[in-house]
C-alpha cells in the first residue's frame, strides 16, 4: 500500500517526536507495510487517508496505536546468552555479597518488549539465587508500548517464542501448557514488575539501581538522544552497578563516564569512579 512522501515524512517526524526513534528515508517499506492493517480497522482506504485522518483528528488513540506498529519488538529468551552468563557468573555474586547489609537488589530493564528479557533474569534468579527469597527484590521491565506491556504482563507465548532461547528443562519447570500457549508460572510472573516508561523522558520514578539491562533499543535512536538517555542511566545506576547494552552498542564516545568490562564473552559498563 503505498504512501506519498509528505505523509511518509509525517509519520517519520512523528515516531521521532513521540518516541526518539528515528526512521531513516529508505523505511518507506516499513511504514507501508506495518500501517495497512490500521487503514482496514479505521476504514480511510488508503495510508494517506489514514494520515489525513490523523492530522485531522489529532487522536491519541490512534497516534498510539501508529507508535506501536512502528516499533521493532524482536526478542526472545536468554537473547545473546552471554549477558545473562555474566550476570549469573560474575555480577550477581559480587553484588549480593555487597548488598548483604542492605539485603536489596533492583534490576531494570529498559525496553522490554513482550517480556521475554526480564522472565529470563526472574528464571536465572530463581535457578541460581535461592538465598533471595529472604530479600527484597525489584526487578522492573519497561517499555513504551502498551500492547507489548500487556503481553509481557499475560506472560502468554506461543510454542515458537518457547522454542526461541529456553531449554526444554526450563520451559517444563517454568511454563504450563494452555491451549496452543506455554503460561508463564505465577511465581515468575509475580517477581516483574511491568510499566509504562518512555525512555526520551525523566527516569524520575526509578529507585536507585543495581543492574540495568538497556539491550537492543539505543541502536533506534541519534546520537543526541542516546546521550541523553545515557545520562539519564547514569543518574539511576548506583556507584558500583552495571549496565548491559546489546551486542551493537555501546557507551564509547557517547558517554565518557561509562567503561566497558569485559566478563568473560560479555561486555558490561560501569561507572568511572
Ligand atoms: C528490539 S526490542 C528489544 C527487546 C529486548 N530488550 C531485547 O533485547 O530482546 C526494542 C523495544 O524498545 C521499545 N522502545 C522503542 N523506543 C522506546 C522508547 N522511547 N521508550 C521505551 N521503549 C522504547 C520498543 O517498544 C521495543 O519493545
Amino acid at each position: 500500500m503505498p504512501i506519498q512522501g509528505s505523509n511518509f515524512d509525517f509519520i517519520r517526524q512523528l515516531i521521532r517526536n513521540r518516541t526518539g526513534v528515528v526512521l531513516s528515508e529508505d523505511k518507506m517499506y516499513l511504514v507501508e507495510s506495518r500501517l495497512a492493517f490500521l487503514v482496514r480497522e479505521t476504514g480511510t482506504n488508503s495510508l494517506d487517508g489514514l494520515v489525513t485522518h490523523l492530522r485531522q483528528q489529532k487522536s491519541n488513540c490512534l497516534t498510539q496505536l501508529i507508535i506501536e506498529a512502528m516499533m521493532t519488538n524482536e526478542t526472545f529468551f536468554f537473547r545473546d546468552v552471554h549477558p545473562f552468563e555474566a550476570l549469573k557468573i560474575f555480577v550477581l555474586p559480587e553484588l549480593l555479597q555487597k548488598r548483604k547489609l542492605e539485603g536489596r537488589l533492583n534490576i531494570w530493564c529498559g525496553a522490554c518488549s513482550s517480556g521475554q528479557e526480564p522472565y529470563s533474569i526472574a528464571i536465572l534468579l530463581q535457578e541460581n539465587f535461592p538465598q533471595l527469597s529472604s530479600w527484597q527484590v525489584k526487578l522492573i521491565a519497561s517499555d513504551i508500548s502498551t500492547s507489548m506491556l500487556k503481553k509481557s504482563m499475560a506472560g502468554s507465548y506461543s510454542q515458537h517464542e518457547v522454542n526461541r532461547g529456553l531449554s526444554a528443562g526450563l520451559r517444563q519447570k517454568y511454563f504450563h501448557p494452555s491451549g496452543n500457549q506455554w503460561l508463564i508460572k505465577e511465581e515468575i510472573r509475580r517477581m516483574v514488575e511491568f510499566r509504562q516508561m518512555n525512555l526520551t523522558e525523566t527516569f524520575s520514578s526509578m529507585p536507585q539501581i543495581d543492574v540495568i539491562f538497556l539491550r537492543n533499543v539505543l541502536i533506534y535512536f541519534d546520537i543526541e538522544m542516546k546521550r541523553k538517555i545515557l545520562a539519564g542511566v547514569r543518574k539511576v545506576l548506583r556507584d558500583d552497578g552495571y549496565l548491559f547494552l546489546g551486542g551493537g552498542e555501546t557507551t564509547v564516545n557517547l558517554d565518557d563516564s561509562f567503561i566497558p568490562v569485559q566478563l568473560d564473552k560479555a561486555v558490561c559498563y560501569r561507572l568511572r569512579r
